[in-house]
């Protein structure tokens, strides 16, 4: 690793300073064109960033002395990248549609069990959508419970969402994730036993979470529908764990497998997304597969500096560890992707939230942003005025679709003319003679008067359809990906959130034991006292 790889951050710094964004749009009228790429469906226009040619060269620079091109051929080439696990990290050889490719972890080509569990999905997939597959009564299947949390959950939930115009209606959906009974109670009430399916999504079929819920709905069917027998019909398994799904009882040939090189938050387009398929159906399944690999192709094959993961990468890195912007932005300008920015924290925190590098020392640079959003116009009427005015420096990314899949009067155009306009104000703000040219009075104005130079990146498709949304997801995994390599961190493990895992389990045997064990904290044992006495444990 080059260490003064950090001195193009500093070149990109002082070529960015330069100029405001309106200045540098004063200067080059045509710097919309220049700053602006397609890919895999999408538009990204990013002129209205504090870069210049010089600034966007010296970031390549950044990426290149990181070796960039060389770690995104280990990750598609299956090289065991995530070195704290030893796994490699292939989730682009799930969606990969070259019917002859061959990708080899461990000598093995992956390429024909993918191909078999896309498959497997497909048929059963058909089977609920016709009501070919029967419940315990012989029923037909009309509602579906995906439990997972995280990554078995986000990704599904968000396309989901995102999808629904693809969906077919008659078949209800439902995401249980928190192990607060509330989510898994007034899901059970909405649903009928006879008619409904569970998906026991878990990689590792141990997440406490996932299985005190599935065990509970199974104990819910049993009682139900009045018989053990009844599970095996409304009961199937996604999972890495064979032997922890024929343990509950999951027949394992309602198994749907996958492999420890897919990390959770990158497993949407694995059999995670075996809820997604029974929505949207095998053929736009395959539709979102063929959008992520054409985003793929795009982020192994362009060049750098023409390449729409790495440019965003870069633009980031320069607004955290330049500018010392700590937090992200995603703001959709489309309901459908309203689930969007949470589904992005998991990818993006969970990847990058990291304090050592690779060789375990801690990162003397900001790693990844803290990552939040919602959909537009919501948000202008609730946090944009931070945005706009504030004084933290808040890089947004804008994302809109041309098209809309429910026309109604203008409504469309009102939406995406709330989109562009933001992005100007942002970017060109509002002087004090301007105001004072309109006739504010003198005492309003310091109030009145925006900063602007403020930046965003726009993303533009014709439509939201499946495959723009593989795309789009292909297109931030790429990104994060991006990032992770010139931090220098690991971005596929994620032992942060082990050490809470393990303490719970300490604290939940002093919650129900006869006798406080008064072992924890002083703070933790005042309030397992409180918790205890509440519920008559005192
Ligand atoms: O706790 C974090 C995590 O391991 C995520 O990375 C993962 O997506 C989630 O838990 C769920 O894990 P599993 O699919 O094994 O239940």
């Amino acid at each position: 690793m080059n260490n003064d790889k950090w001195a193009y951050l500093d070149d990109a710094m002082v070529a960015s300073g330069k100029k405001t964004i309106k200045e540098l749009f004063a200067e080059n009228p045509n710097r919309a064109k220049k700053f602006s790429l397609e890919a895999a469906g999408w538009f990204l226009d990013y002129s209205k960033n504090r870069v210049d040619s010089k600034a966007m060269k010296a970031l390549v620079k950044l990426a290149e002395a990181s070796n960039l091109k060389a770690e995104i051929e280990k990750m598609f080439t299956g090289e065991k990248i995530n070195v704290t696990e030893n796994r490699a990290v292939l989730h682009t050889a799930l969606r990969n549609c070259d019917p002859d490719a061959k990708v080899f972890v461990d000598g093995k080509d992956v390429m024909p069990d993918v191909r078999a569990v896309l498959a497997q999905m497909g048929d059963f997939s058909d089977s609920v959508r016709k009501g070919v597959w029967r419940g315990f009564t012989g029923k037909k299947i009309k509602y579906v419970v995906n439990i997972g949390i995280g990554g078995s959950d986000l990704g599904p939930v968000m396309a989901n969402i995102a999808l629904t115009p693809y969906t077919k209606r008659s078949l209800k959906f439902f995401f249980v994730s928190n192990v607060d009974s509330t989510h898994l109670a007034e899901t059970l009430r909405s649903v009928k036993a006879a008619e409904t399916l569970f998906i026991v999504a878990s990689k590792t079929f141990t997440t406490q979470e996932t299985m005190s819920n599935a065990e509970a709905a199974r104990e819910w069917l049993i009682g139900k529908l009045g018989s053990k027998d009844a599970v095996a019909k409304h009961f199937v398994a996604v999972s890495t764990a064979a032997k922890e799904v024929a343990e509950f009882g999951i027949d394992t040939k309602n198994m749907f497998g996958f492999w420890d090189w897919v990390g959770g938050r990158y497993s949407l387009p694995s059999a995670i997304g075996l809820s997604l398929m029974i929505a949207i159906g095998r053929s736009n399944y395959a539709k979102l597969l063929k959008g992520y690999w054409k985003m793929d192709e795009h982020f192994r094959t362009a060049p750098l500096d023409k390449n729409m993961p790495v440019i965003m990468a870069l633009l980031g890195i320069l607004y955290s560890n330049g500018y010392g912007a700590e937090t992200y932005c995603c703001l959709p300008y489309d309901q459908y992707l309203s689930r969007f920015p949470a589904y992005l924290q998991q990818m993006d925190m969970e990847s990058n939230g990291k304090g050592v590098d690779k060789a375990g020392n801690p990162v003397e640079h900001l790693t990844g942003p803290i990552e939040w959003g919602e959909p537009g116009t919501n948000g202008q009427h609730s946090f944009y005025q931070l945005i706009h005015q504030g004084t933290h420096l808040i890089p947004c990314d804008f994302i809109g679709c041309a098209k809309t899949h429910n026309p109604i009067g203008d409504l469309h155009d009102k939406l995406m003319a709330n989109l562009f306009a933001q992005t100007q104000a942002l970017a060109f703000g509002k002087t004090a003679e301007e105001c004072r040219a309109e006739g504010v009075p003198e005492n309003l104005v310091p109030f009145k008067t925006f900063e602007g130079n403020r930046p965003t990146n726009t993303l533009l498709c014709k439509e939201l359809t499946p495959e723009t949304l593989g795309a789009l997801v292909a297109l931030y995994e790429h990104k994060v990906f991006t990032q992770g390599v010139i931090y220098d961190v690991y971005s596929f493990d994620q032992w942060g959130v082990q050490l809470g895992k393990v303490l719970a389990k300490g604290v939940l045997a002093d919650l129900v034991a006869d006798k406080q064990s008064m072992k924890h904290d002083g703070s933790t044992n005042q309030l397992i006292a409180r918790y205890r006495k509440a519920v008559g444990r005192g």
